[in-house]
């Protein structure tokens, strides 16, 4: 497995396989890599002949009181990994390598980046949209892919995709989870057991609002209202938001029909963690 520290080295390698006439798929990532990273990579061994991952724990995403400083990175473990998920080259730049002094350029797509996350971390989104541009003008990949987990981010950067003409084919993979149900998370490493129990309210929360609309349930209130009782009654957790929105648009829905998101936003002590799970309701 190469390693690839510049966007110069990145561009010879990516020039050689063109050369070759191979295609090539890009898993972006920030590292701390788990099951839900590797079958993103599983997946892009399967579609291309070459598989570069980007390890890049990106600081223009992250708000100023948020945990850049100690997201947690460990370069060695995630090589392995990488290898063993056949991925064949990591982009791991620094951060001067990606944002040399007086850089200036972002990317920012409106609307979609308005609500759910986006209204709890302003910015972030477009660090987002900013850092996996620069990744699709440097590797210049055939297809890119992202997890279900952040079902936002990876409709914004459809979008993105669709409104600035990137040559490059969006990917999604469903969301890998523990046995017990809880989502894999880089950030899973920052909880304490207690709270490890508590962060299981997330997926208890989604379960009990899939099953009240499978049921019959068509108010969002309703449902929302259960699904916060759920997660409150677990020590240490504090909602930021629960969303009942179309999938497609995001926008609020108060009678649930269609392809409807269920996302959740959840403090775990001083984690916060997302998940969500996407049903198709027919009236
Ligand atoms: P990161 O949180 O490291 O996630 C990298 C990719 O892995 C994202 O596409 C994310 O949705 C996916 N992923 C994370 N947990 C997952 C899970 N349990 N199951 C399936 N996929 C999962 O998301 C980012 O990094 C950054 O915002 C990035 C896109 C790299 C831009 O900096």
């Amino acid at each position: 497995m190469e390693l690839l520290p510049t966007i110069a080295a990145v561009r010879n390698y990516v020039a050689a396989a063109r050369h070759r006439g191979l295609t090539i798929g890009l898993v972006p990532t920030m590292g701390y890599l788990h099951e839900g990273h590797l079958s993103l990579a599983r997946a892009a061994r399967q579609q291309n002949d070459v598989v570069i991952m980007s390890i890049f724990v990106n600081p223009t995403q992250f708000g100023p009181n948020e945990d850049f400083a100690r997201y947690p990175r460990d370069l060695e473990r995630d090589r392995e990994l990488a290898a063993g998920a056949g991925v064949d080259a990591v982009f791991a730049p620094a951060v001067a390598e990606m944002y040399p002094a007086g850089y200036a350029t972002y990317v920012h797509v409106e609307g979609l980046t308005e609500v759910l996350c986006g209204a709890s971390r302003p910015g972030h989104f477009r660090g987002v949209t900013t850092v996996v541009s620069k990744l699709f003008n440097i590797v210049q990949p055939d297809r890119a892919y992202f997890g279900q987990k952040d079902y936002q981010q990876a409709l914004v950067i459809k979008k993105m995709v669709r409104d600035l003409n990137f040559p490059v084919e969006i990917i999604t993979i469903p969301t890998v989870r523990e046995a017990d149900g809880l989502a894999l998370s880089s950030r899973n490493k920052y909880l304490t057991p207690e709270q490890r129990r508590s962060a299981l309210s997330l997926h208890r929360a989604l379960n009990l609002g899939s099953e009240l609309i499978k049921a019959g349930e068509r108010e969002a209130a309703a449902v929302r209202r259960a699904m916060e009782k759920e997660i409150t009654a677990w020590p240490e957790t504090r909602i930021d938001y629960i969303a009942i929105s179309d999938a497609g648009t995001l926008k609020p829905l108060e009678r649930i029909a269609g392809r409807v998101l269920l996302a959740l936003a959840v403090w775990v002590g001083n984690t916060r963690l997302i998940d969500n799970v996407v049903l198709e309701v027919s009236d």
